[in-house]
Protein backbone atom coordinates (compact mmCIF):
# COMPACT_ATOMS: atom_id res chain seq x y z
CA UNK A 1 0.00 0.00 0.00
CA UNK A 2 1.72 3.23 -0.94
CA UNK A 3 1.83 6.44 1.26
CA UNK A 4 0.02 9.49 0.02
CA UNK A 5 1.47 12.26 1.64
CA UNK A 6 -0.70 15.98 1.32
CA UNK A 7 1.99 17.76 -0.55
CA UNK A 8 2.21 15.42 -3.41
CA UNK A 9 -1.52 15.15 -3.83
CA UNK A 10 -1.69 18.89 -3.55
CA UNK A 11 0.37 19.33 -6.55
CA UNK A 12 -2.74 17.81 -8.51
CA UNK A 13 -5.25 19.19 -6.54
CA UNK A 14 -3.93 22.84 -8.33
CA UNK A 15 -4.24 21.26 -11.95
CA UNK A 16 -7.92 21.62 -11.15
CA UNK A 17 -8.60 24.39 -12.16
CA UNK A 18 -11.77 24.99 -10.26
CA UNK A 19 -9.07 24.81 -7.21
CA UNK A 20 -7.90 28.04 -8.65
CA UNK A 21 -7.92 31.11 -6.19
CA UNK A 22 -8.82 32.97 -9.15
CA UNK A 23 -11.91 30.76 -9.61
CA UNK A 24 -12.87 31.47 -5.65
CA UNK A 25 -13.31 35.34 -6.32
CA UNK A 26 -15.39 38.07 -7.79
CA UNK A 27 -14.60 38.06 -11.47
CA UNK A 28 -13.42 42.00 -12.54
CA UNK A 29 -16.92 43.28 -14.48
CA UNK A 30 -15.87 47.53 -14.77
CA UNK A 31 -12.07 47.42 -14.98
CA UNK A 32 -9.21 45.23 -16.91
CA UNK A 33 -7.91 43.64 -14.13
CA UNK A 34 -4.11 44.52 -13.35
CA UNK A 35 -3.33 40.70 -13.88
CA UNK A 36 -3.95 38.47 -15.96
CA UNK A 37 -5.05 34.86 -15.61
CA UNK A 38 -4.34 31.13 -16.75
CA UNK A 39 -6.09 30.82 -19.75
CA UNK A 40 -7.70 27.58 -18.82
CA UNK A 41 -9.06 29.74 -15.88
CA UNK A 42 -10.01 33.00 -17.74
CA UNK A 43 -11.45 30.54 -20.37
CA UNK A 44 -13.58 28.29 -17.57
CA UNK A 45 -15.03 31.90 -16.50
CA UNK A 46 -16.37 32.64 -19.40
CA UNK A 47 -17.52 29.46 -21.09
CA UNK A 48 -19.48 29.04 -17.45
CA UNK A 49 -20.43 32.44 -17.38
CA UNK A 50 -21.93 31.97 -20.80
CA UNK A 51 -23.93 28.94 -19.91
CA UNK A 52 -26.26 31.29 -18.52
CA UNK A 53 -27.72 32.38 -22.54
CA UNK A 54 -30.40 29.57 -23.72
CA UNK A 55 -29.73 27.00 -25.49
CA UNK A 56 -29.57 28.14 -28.93
CA UNK A 57 -31.24 24.63 -30.52
CA UNK A 58 -34.25 25.65 -28.89
CA UNK A 59 -34.67 28.89 -29.74
CA UNK A 60 -37.47 28.58 -31.50
CA UNK A 61 -37.73 32.77 -31.89
CA UNK A 62 -35.01 33.45 -34.25
CA UNK A 63 -34.47 33.16 -38.00
CA UNK A 64 -31.06 32.59 -37.52
CA UNK A 65 -29.10 29.51 -38.04
CA UNK A 66 -28.37 27.41 -34.53
CA UNK A 67 -27.45 24.03 -36.03
CA UNK A 68 -24.15 23.85 -38.06
CA UNK A 69 -22.30 20.58 -38.65
CA UNK A 70 -18.51 19.97 -37.94
CA UNK A 71 -16.69 21.08 -41.21
CA UNK A 72 -18.33 24.34 -40.89
CA UNK A 73 -16.65 24.74 -37.49
CA UNK A 74 -13.62 23.72 -39.12
CA UNK A 75 -13.70 26.18 -42.38
CA UNK A 76 -14.40 29.20 -39.34
CA UNK A 77 -11.78 28.19 -37.52
CA UNK A 78 -9.52 28.09 -41.13
CA UNK A 79 -11.24 31.59 -41.53
CA UNK A 80 -10.58 33.05 -38.02
CA UNK A 81 -7.56 35.52 -39.35
CA UNK A 82 -8.92 36.35 -42.89
CA UNK A 83 -10.47 39.97 -43.43
CA UNK A 84 -13.04 40.29 -45.77
CA UNK A 85 -12.05 43.66 -46.83
CA UNK A 86 -8.14 42.77 -47.75
CA UNK A 87 -8.97 41.45 -50.87
CA UNK A 88 -5.34 41.65 -52.04
CA UNK A 89 -3.97 39.70 -48.82
CA UNK A 90 -6.96 37.19 -48.84
CA UNK A 91 -7.59 36.59 -52.90
CA UNK A 92 -9.02 33.46 -52.66
CA UNK A 93 -11.78 34.45 -50.00
CA UNK A 94 -12.70 37.29 -52.45
CA UNK A 95 -12.97 35.22 -55.25
CA UNK A 96 -14.94 32.55 -53.47
CA UNK A 97 -17.19 35.71 -52.42
CA UNK A 98 -17.79 36.70 -56.04
CA UNK A 99 -18.61 33.60 -56.63
CA UNK A 100 -21.40 33.11 -54.20
CA UNK A 101 -22.74 36.55 -55.45
CA UNK A 102 -22.57 34.95 -59.37
CA UNK A 103 -24.42 31.80 -57.97
CA UNK A 104 -27.06 33.57 -56.07
CA UNK A 105 -27.92 35.73 -59.36
CA UNK A 106 -28.58 33.18 -61.09
CA UNK A 107 -30.59 31.37 -58.19
CA UNK A 108 -32.57 34.68 -58.69
CA UNK A 109 -32.91 34.12 -62.78
CA UNK A 110 -30.65 37.04 -63.15
CA UNK A 111 -30.66 37.48 -67.02
CA UNK A 112 -27.08 38.04 -66.88
CA UNK A 113 -25.84 36.64 -63.81
CA UNK A 114 -21.92 36.87 -64.73
CA UNK A 115 -22.69 40.47 -65.15
CA UNK A 116 -24.25 41.45 -62.06
CA UNK A 117 -23.22 42.94 -59.27
CA UNK A 118 -23.41 42.28 -55.43
CA UNK A 119 -21.41 41.56 -52.77
CA UNK A 120 -21.73 39.97 -49.47
CA UNK A 121 -22.45 41.67 -46.14
CA UNK A 122 -22.85 41.81 -42.02
CA UNK A 123 -26.19 40.38 -42.55
CA UNK A 124 -29.69 41.75 -44.09
CA UNK A 125 -29.50 44.94 -41.99
CA UNK A 126 -26.70 46.13 -44.27
CA UNK A 127 -27.58 44.64 -47.34
CA UNK A 128 -31.08 46.66 -46.75
CA UNK A 129 -28.82 50.00 -46.15
CA UNK A 130 -27.47 49.11 -49.49
CA UNK A 131 -29.85 48.53 -51.24
CA UNK A 132 -31.48 51.43 -49.72
CA UNK A 133 -28.76 53.86 -50.23
CA UNK A 134 -28.54 52.68 -54.10
CA UNK A 135 -32.40 52.87 -54.93
CA UNK A 136 -31.95 56.41 -53.36
CA UNK A 137 -28.90 57.16 -55.08
CA UNK A 138 -30.68 56.06 -58.32
CA UNK A 139 -33.62 58.50 -57.76
CA UNK A 140 -31.15 61.15 -57.02
CA UNK A 141 -29.19 60.83 -59.92
CA UNK A 142 -32.37 60.95 -62.08
CA UNK A 143 -33.88 64.19 -60.55
CA UNK A 144 -30.42 65.56 -60.79
CA UNK A 145 -30.66 65.36 -64.68
CA UNK A 146 -34.02 66.85 -64.47
CA UNK A 147 -33.45 69.63 -62.50
CA UNK A 148 -35.52 68.67 -59.53
CA UNK A 149 -35.88 68.74 -56.11
CA UNK A 150 -34.08 65.69 -54.20
CA UNK A 151 -34.81 66.80 -50.41
CA UNK A 152 -38.06 64.82 -49.83
CA UNK A 153 -37.37 60.84 -51.15
CA UNK A 154 -39.59 58.41 -49.77
CA UNK A 155 -39.86 54.69 -49.75
CA UNK A 156 -42.90 52.51 -49.74
CA UNK A 157 -43.09 49.06 -47.65
CA UNK A 158 -45.39 47.13 -45.93
CA UNK A 159 -44.66 46.06 -42.64
CA UNK A 160 -40.89 45.78 -42.40
CA UNK A 161 -38.27 44.52 -40.47
CA UNK A 162 -36.59 47.36 -38.11
CA UNK A 163 -33.64 47.57 -40.30
CA UNK A 164 -35.56 49.20 -42.69
CA UNK A 165 -36.88 51.81 -40.11
CA UNK A 166 -33.11 52.51 -39.76
CA UNK A 167 -32.28 52.47 -42.95
CA UNK A 168 -35.21 55.50 -42.97
CA UNK A 169 -34.05 57.28 -40.20
CA UNK A 170 -30.59 57.36 -40.48
CA UNK A 171 -30.55 58.16 -44.29
CA UNK A 172 -33.35 60.93 -44.18
CA UNK A 173 -36.06 59.17 -46.11
CA UNK A 174 -39.61 59.41 -45.09
CA UNK A 175 -40.89 55.25 -44.82
CA UNK A 176 -44.31 54.94 -46.14
CA UNK A 177 -44.82 51.96 -44.26
CA UNK A 178 -48.52 50.18 -45.60
CA UNK A 179 -49.81 49.65 -42.27
CA UNK A 180 -52.11 45.60 -41.41
CA UNK A 181 -55.66 44.87 -40.94
CA UNK A 182 -57.22 42.18 -39.96
CA UNK A 183 -58.18 40.81 -43.71
CA UNK A 184 -55.26 42.59 -45.06
CA UNK A 185 -51.49 41.11 -43.82
CA UNK A 186 -49.03 42.49 -45.82
CA UNK A 187 -48.93 45.47 -48.66
CA UNK A 188 -50.73 44.77 -51.79
CA UNK A 189 -50.62 46.63 -55.15
CA UNK A 190 -53.59 49.24 -54.54
CA UNK A 191 -52.03 50.49 -50.97
CA UNK A 192 -48.69 50.79 -52.94
CA UNK A 193 -50.21 52.96 -56.00
CA UNK A 194 -51.87 54.82 -53.16
CA UNK A 195 -48.81 56.22 -51.82
CA UNK A 196 -46.64 56.43 -54.90
CA UNK A 197 -45.36 59.66 -55.92
CA UNK A 198 -42.35 61.41 -58.09
CA UNK A 199 -40.10 60.94 -54.96
CA UNK A 200 -40.88 57.55 -54.21
CA UNK A 201 -37.34 56.05 -54.52
CA UNK A 202 -38.80 52.70 -54.59
CA UNK A 203 -40.80 49.72 -53.24
CA UNK A 204 -39.70 47.28 -50.88
CA UNK A 205 -41.82 44.06 -50.64
CA UNK A 206 -41.22 41.56 -48.18
CA UNK A 207 -40.39 38.07 -49.18
CA UNK A 208 -40.94 36.25 -45.87
CA UNK A 209 -42.32 39.36 -43.31
CA UNK A 210 -40.75 38.88 -40.18
CA UNK A 211 -44.20 39.50 -38.44
CA UNK A 212 -46.64 36.84 -40.51
CA UNK A 213 -44.18 34.64 -41.85
CA UNK A 214 -45.42 35.34 -45.41
CA UNK A 215 -44.32 36.52 -48.85
CA UNK A 216 -45.76 39.48 -50.33
CA UNK A 217 -46.87 39.49 -53.93
CA UNK A 218 -43.78 40.50 -55.28
CA UNK A 219 -45.08 39.81 -59.16
CA UNK A 220 -48.66 41.81 -58.32
CA UNK A 221 -47.20 44.74 -57.21
CA UNK A 222 -44.88 44.45 -60.13
CA UNK A 223 -47.08 44.92 -62.53
CA UNK A 224 -49.31 47.30 -60.79
CA UNK A 225 -46.04 49.63 -61.02
CA UNK A 226 -45.83 48.48 -64.84
CA UNK A 227 -48.97 49.90 -65.54
CA UNK A 228 -48.56 52.87 -63.58
CA UNK A 229 -45.40 53.65 -65.44
CA UNK A 230 -47.36 53.31 -68.73
CA UNK A 231 -49.64 55.41 -67.41
CA UNK A 232 -47.77 58.13 -65.83
CA UNK A 233 -44.46 57.53 -66.86
CA UNK A 234 -43.38 57.24 -63.17
CA UNK A 235 -40.51 54.59 -63.10
CA UNK A 236 -40.61 53.03 -59.37
CA UNK A 237 -37.96 50.32 -58.99
CA UNK A 238 -38.65 47.31 -56.64
CA UNK A 239 -35.98 45.87 -54.46
CA UNK A 240 -37.51 42.86 -52.96
CA UNK A 241 -36.48 42.18 -48.95
CA UNK A 242 -35.59 38.15 -49.29
CA UNK A 243 -33.79 38.24 -45.62
CA UNK A 244 -35.54 34.19 -45.50
CA UNK A 245 -37.63 33.85 -48.82
CA UNK A 246 -34.59 34.10 -51.12
CA UNK A 247 -33.07 31.07 -49.69
CA UNK A 248 -36.36 29.11 -49.42
CA UNK A 249 -38.60 29.71 -52.43
CA UNK A 250 -35.52 29.11 -55.28
CA UNK A 251 -35.57 25.40 -53.59
CA UNK A 252 -38.31 24.56 -52.77
CA UNK A 253 -40.96 26.78 -54.98
CA UNK A 254 -39.44 27.96 -58.29
CA UNK A 255 -41.96 28.59 -59.84
CA UNK A 256 -43.22 31.87 -57.36
CA UNK A 257 -42.50 34.34 -59.35
CA UNK A 258 -40.98 37.15 -57.33
CA UNK A 259 -37.07 37.59 -58.19
CA UNK A 260 -35.31 38.81 -61.32
CA UNK A 261 -37.83 37.37 -63.77
CA UNK A 262 -39.79 40.42 -62.84
CA UNK A 263 -37.62 43.59 -64.91
CA UNK A 264 -38.65 46.09 -61.90
CA UNK A 265 -36.68 43.90 -59.78
CA UNK A 266 -33.24 45.93 -59.53
CA UNK A 267 -32.17 44.18 -56.13
CA UNK A 268 -32.45 41.81 -53.70
CA UNK A 269 -31.10 41.00 -50.24
CA UNK A 270 -30.81 37.51 -47.85
CA UNK A 271 -29.55 36.52 -45.18
CA UNK A 272 -26.83 33.88 -45.17
CA UNK A 273 -27.20 33.21 -41.91
CA UNK A 274 -30.68 32.51 -42.02
CA UNK A 275 -31.93 30.14 -44.56
CA UNK A 276 -28.97 30.26 -46.36
CA UNK A 277 -27.53 27.53 -43.71
CA UNK A 278 -24.20 29.90 -43.19
CA UNK A 279 -23.16 30.64 -39.37
CA UNK A 280 -24.49 33.93 -37.82
CA UNK A 281 -22.65 37.23 -39.56
CA UNK A 282 -23.55 37.00 -43.34
CA UNK A 283 -25.81 38.25 -45.57
CA UNK A 284 -26.03 39.05 -49.58
CA UNK A 285 -26.77 41.93 -51.38
CA UNK A 286 -27.40 41.45 -55.91
CA UNK A 287 -27.98 43.88 -58.11
CA UNK A 288 -29.92 42.83 -61.39
CA UNK A 289 -27.23 45.25 -63.59
CA UNK A 290 -24.41 47.71 -63.07
CA UNK A 291 -25.79 50.45 -63.67
CA UNK A 292 -28.57 49.89 -61.35
CA UNK A 293 -25.63 50.40 -58.22
CA UNK A 294 -24.72 54.17 -59.05
CA UNK A 295 -21.20 54.54 -59.26
CA UNK A 296 -20.85 57.17 -56.97
CA UNK A 297 -21.34 55.02 -53.82
CA UNK A 298 -18.56 52.97 -55.08
CA UNK A 299 -15.07 53.24 -52.98
CA UNK A 300 -11.80 51.92 -54.03
CA UNK A 301 -9.58 50.76 -51.59
CA UNK A 302 -5.76 50.57 -52.33
CA UNK A 303 -3.78 51.33 -49.50
CA UNK A 304 -3.57 47.46 -48.60
CA UNK A 305 -1.63 46.61 -51.98
CA UNK A 306 -4.19 46.83 -54.19
CA UNK A 307 -7.16 48.81 -55.69
CA UNK A 308 -10.34 46.96 -55.10
CA UNK A 309 -13.96 48.43 -55.37
CA UNK A 310 -16.32 48.04 -52.02
CA UNK A 311 -19.68 48.73 -51.23
CA UNK A 312 -19.83 48.50 -47.45
CA UNK A 313 -20.99 49.93 -44.26
CA UNK A 314 -18.19 48.28 -42.63
CA UNK A 315 -14.65 47.89 -42.88
CA UNK A 316 -13.19 44.99 -41.82
CA UNK A 317 -15.22 41.77 -41.33
CA UNK A 318 -14.14 38.17 -40.84
CA UNK A 319 -14.43 36.10 -44.37
CA UNK A 320 -15.29 32.40 -42.53
CA UNK A 321 -18.97 32.81 -42.78
CA UNK A 322 -18.66 34.05 -46.74
CA UNK A 323 -15.99 30.49 -47.00
CA UNK A 324 -18.72 28.39 -45.38
CA UNK A 325 -21.32 30.07 -47.58
CA UNK A 326 -19.66 29.01 -50.92
CA UNK A 327 -18.50 25.31 -49.10
CA UNK A 328 -22.74 24.78 -48.01
CA UNK A 329 -23.37 25.70 -52.10
CA UNK A 330 -21.12 22.63 -53.10
CA UNK A 331 -21.62 20.46 -50.45
CA UNK A 332 -25.74 20.50 -50.46
CA UNK A 333 -25.88 21.44 -54.27
CA UNK A 334 -29.93 22.89 -55.36
CA UNK A 335 -31.03 19.56 -54.40
CA UNK A 336 -29.47 19.50 -51.07
CA UNK A 337 -31.10 22.88 -49.95
CA UNK A 338 -33.86 21.50 -51.22
CA UNK A 339 -34.48 18.33 -48.98
CA UNK A 340 -33.23 20.69 -46.37
CA UNK A 341 -35.75 23.37 -46.74
CA UNK A 342 -38.92 20.89 -47.42
CA UNK A 343 -37.72 18.92 -43.80
CA UNK A 344 -38.49 22.23 -42.18
CA UNK A 345 -41.74 22.72 -44.02
CA UNK A 346 -42.84 19.09 -43.15
CA UNK A 347 -41.88 20.06 -39.84
CA UNK A 348 -43.90 23.10 -39.56
CA UNK A 349 -46.96 22.00 -41.06
CA UNK A 350 -46.78 19.37 -38.89
CA UNK A 351 -47.07 21.10 -35.94
CA UNK A 352 -49.53 23.78 -37.50
CA UNK A 353 -51.54 20.36 -37.63
CA UNK A 354 -51.07 19.29 -34.40
CA UNK A 355 -51.32 23.41 -32.43
CA UNK A 356 -54.53 23.82 -33.82
CA UNK A 357 -56.01 20.57 -31.40
CA UNK A 358 -54.31 21.25 -28.22
CA UNK A 359 -54.92 24.65 -27.24
CA UNK A 360 -57.49 27.49 -27.82
CA UNK A 361 -55.80 28.23 -30.48
CA UNK A 362 -56.45 29.91 -34.29
CA UNK A 363 -53.64 29.23 -36.55
CA UNK A 364 -52.63 32.36 -38.78
CA UNK A 365 -49.80 31.36 -40.52
CA UNK A 366 -48.88 27.07 -41.62
CA UNK A 367 -46.47 26.64 -43.36
CA UNK A 368 -47.32 26.71 -46.86
CA UNK A 369 -44.40 26.87 -48.58
CA UNK A 370 -46.41 28.68 -51.45
CA UNK A 371 -47.18 31.42 -48.63
CA UNK A 372 -44.86 31.72 -46.42
CA UNK A 373 -41.26 30.43 -44.83
CA UNK A 374 -41.02 27.27 -42.71
CA UNK A 375 -42.52 28.83 -39.58
CA UNK A 376 -46.22 28.35 -37.96
CA UNK A 377 -47.94 31.03 -35.97
CA UNK A 378 -51.09 31.40 -34.08
CA UNK A 379 -53.48 33.64 -31.73
CA UNK A 380 -55.67 32.89 -28.85
CA UNK A 381 -58.93 32.06 -30.76
CA UNK A 382 -61.17 34.81 -30.51
CA UNK A 383 -63.67 34.88 -27.32
CA UNK A 384 -62.01 31.69 -25.90
CA UNK A 385 -61.06 32.85 -22.32
CA UNK A 386 -58.44 30.32 -21.03
CA UNK A 387 -57.18 32.30 -17.71
CA UNK A 388 -53.97 32.69 -19.26
CA UNK A 389 -52.43 34.61 -21.90
CA UNK A 390 -49.93 33.87 -25.04
CA UNK A 391 -47.41 35.31 -23.13
CA UNK A 392 -47.47 33.76 -20.30
CA UNK A 393 -47.59 30.37 -22.10
CA UNK A 394 -44.34 31.49 -23.37
CA UNK A 395 -42.35 32.44 -20.18
CA UNK A 396 -44.13 28.60 -18.93
CA UNK A 397 -42.32 27.24 -21.96
CA UNK A 398 -38.92 28.98 -21.02
CA UNK A 399 -39.08 26.93 -18.23
CA UNK A 400 -38.35 23.90 -20.11
CA UNK A 401 -35.81 26.01 -21.87
CA UNK A 402 -38.06 26.62 -25.44
CA UNK A 403 -37.65 30.43 -26.47
CA UNK A 404 -40.64 31.05 -28.38
CA UNK A 405 -41.54 34.61 -29.72
CA UNK A 406 -45.13 35.76 -27.97
CA UNK A 407 -45.83 40.09 -29.78
CA UNK A 408 -48.07 42.23 -30.46
CA UNK A 409 -48.41 42.43 -34.09
CA UNK A 410 -47.44 45.93 -36.11
CA UNK A 411 -49.67 48.70 -36.86
CA UNK A 412 -52.96 48.68 -37.09
CA UNK A 413 -53.78 45.79 -35.67
CA UNK A 414 -51.12 45.73 -32.43
CA UNK A 415 -54.36 44.38 -30.32
CA UNK A 416 -53.62 40.92 -31.96
CA UNK A 417 -51.19 38.86 -30.09
CA UNK A 418 -49.35 36.28 -32.19
CA UNK A 419 -46.93 33.38 -31.23
CA UNK A 420 -44.35 32.63 -33.56
CA UNK A 421 -41.97 29.74 -34.24
CA UNK A 422 -39.43 29.14 -36.63
CA UNK A 423 -38.60 25.98 -37.94
CA UNK A 424 -35.19 25.62 -39.23
CA UNK A 425 -32.29 23.41 -40.08
CA UNK A 426 -31.87 20.93 -37.18
CA UNK A 427 -35.26 21.01 -35.75
CA UNK A 428 -36.61 17.31 -36.03
CA UNK A 429 -40.07 16.01 -36.04
CA UNK A 430 -38.66 14.21 -33.20
CA UNK A 431 -37.63 17.69 -31.83
CA UNK A 432 -40.86 19.03 -32.52
CA UNK A 433 -43.16 16.34 -30.74
CA UNK A 434 -40.81 16.69 -27.25
CA UNK A 435 -41.91 20.65 -28.00
CA UNK A 436 -45.39 19.84 -28.21
CA UNK A 437 -45.38 17.70 -24.98
CA UNK A 438 -43.59 20.52 -23.35
CA UNK A 439 -46.61 22.83 -24.72
CA UNK A 440 -49.66 20.69 -23.55
CA UNK A 441 -47.95 20.37 -20.02
CA UNK A 442 -47.76 24.49 -19.77
CA UNK A 443 -51.06 24.47 -21.36
CA UNK A 444 -52.23 21.85 -18.12
CA UNK A 445 -50.11 23.78 -15.66
CA UNK A 446 -51.35 26.93 -16.75
CA UNK A 447 -55.15 25.85 -17.30
CA UNK A 448 -54.98 24.53 -13.60
CA UNK A 449 -53.26 27.28 -12.24
CA UNK A 450 -54.13 30.86 -13.77
CA UNK A 451 -51.93 33.65 -13.43
CA UNK A 452 -53.74 36.33 -11.01
CA UNK A 453 -53.37 39.20 -13.63
CA UNK A 454 -52.85 37.37 -17.07
CA UNK A 455 -49.41 39.07 -18.71
CA UNK A 456 -50.08 41.42 -21.28
CA UNK A 457 -46.44 42.22 -22.36
CA UNK A 458 -43.78 39.66 -23.06
CA UNK A 459 -40.30 39.40 -22.63
CA UNK A 460 -39.36 39.22 -26.27
CA UNK A 461 -39.37 42.49 -28.20
CA UNK A 462 -39.38 42.54 -32.17
CA UNK A 463 -39.94 45.45 -32.87
CA UNK A 464 -36.37 46.85 -31.94
CA UNK A 465 -38.43 50.38 -30.52
CA UNK A 466 -36.39 53.99 -30.98
CA UNK A 467 -35.45 56.18 -27.61
CA UNK A 468 -38.27 58.19 -28.49
CA UNK A 469 -40.87 55.15 -28.89
CA UNK A 470 -39.64 53.92 -25.92
CA UNK A 471 -40.25 57.04 -23.65
CA UNK A 472 -43.43 57.66 -25.87
CA UNK A 473 -44.45 53.85 -24.25
CA UNK A 474 -43.01 54.52 -20.34
CA UNK A 475 -45.35 58.22 -20.31
CA UNK A 476 -48.25 56.42 -21.83
C1 LIG B 1 -37.51 40.49 -43.46
C2 LIG B 1 -36.25 40.77 -42.71
N1 LIG B 1 -35.40 41.68 -43.19
C3 LIG B 1 -34.23 41.95 -42.57
C4 LIG B 1 -33.88 41.30 -41.41
C5 LIG B 1 -32.56 41.61 -40.74
O1 LIG B 1 -31.70 40.55 -41.02
P1 LIG B 1 -30.28 40.34 -40.33
O2 LIG B 1 -30.57 39.81 -38.97
O3 LIG B 1 -29.64 39.33 -41.23
O4 LIG B 1 -29.56 41.64 -40.31
C6 LIG B 1 -34.74 40.32 -40.87
C7 LIG B 1 -34.40 39.62 -39.63
O5 LIG B 1 -35.18 38.89 -39.06
C8 LIG B 1 -35.96 40.05 -41.54
O6 LIG B 1 -36.81 39.11 -41.09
Amino acid sequence: MPLHGKDRVRARLDDDVYSLGALDAAVPKFRVPADGLRSDAAYAIVRDELLLDGNARQNLATFCQTWLEDDIHRLMDTCIDKNMIDKEEYPATAEVESRCVHMLADLWNCPDALDSIGCSTTGSSEAAMLGGLALRGRWRERRRAEGKDISRPNLITGPVQVCWHKFARYFDVELREIPLTRDRLGMDAEEVLKRVDENTIGVVPTFGVTFTCQYEPVAEIARALDKLQEDTGLDVPIHVDGASGGFLAPFVEPDIVWDFRLPRVKSINTSGHKFGLAPLGVGWIVWREKTDLPEDLIFWVNYLGGNMPTFALNFSRPGGQVACQYYLFLRLGREGYRRVQQNCYDVARYLAGRLEKIGPFTILFDGDSRRGIPAVSWTMTEGADPGYSLYDLSDRLRMRGWQVAAYAMVPDITDVVVTRLLIRHGFSRDLADLFVEDLERAIVHLSAHPPISPSAEGSFDHHAVSTEQLRARRNG
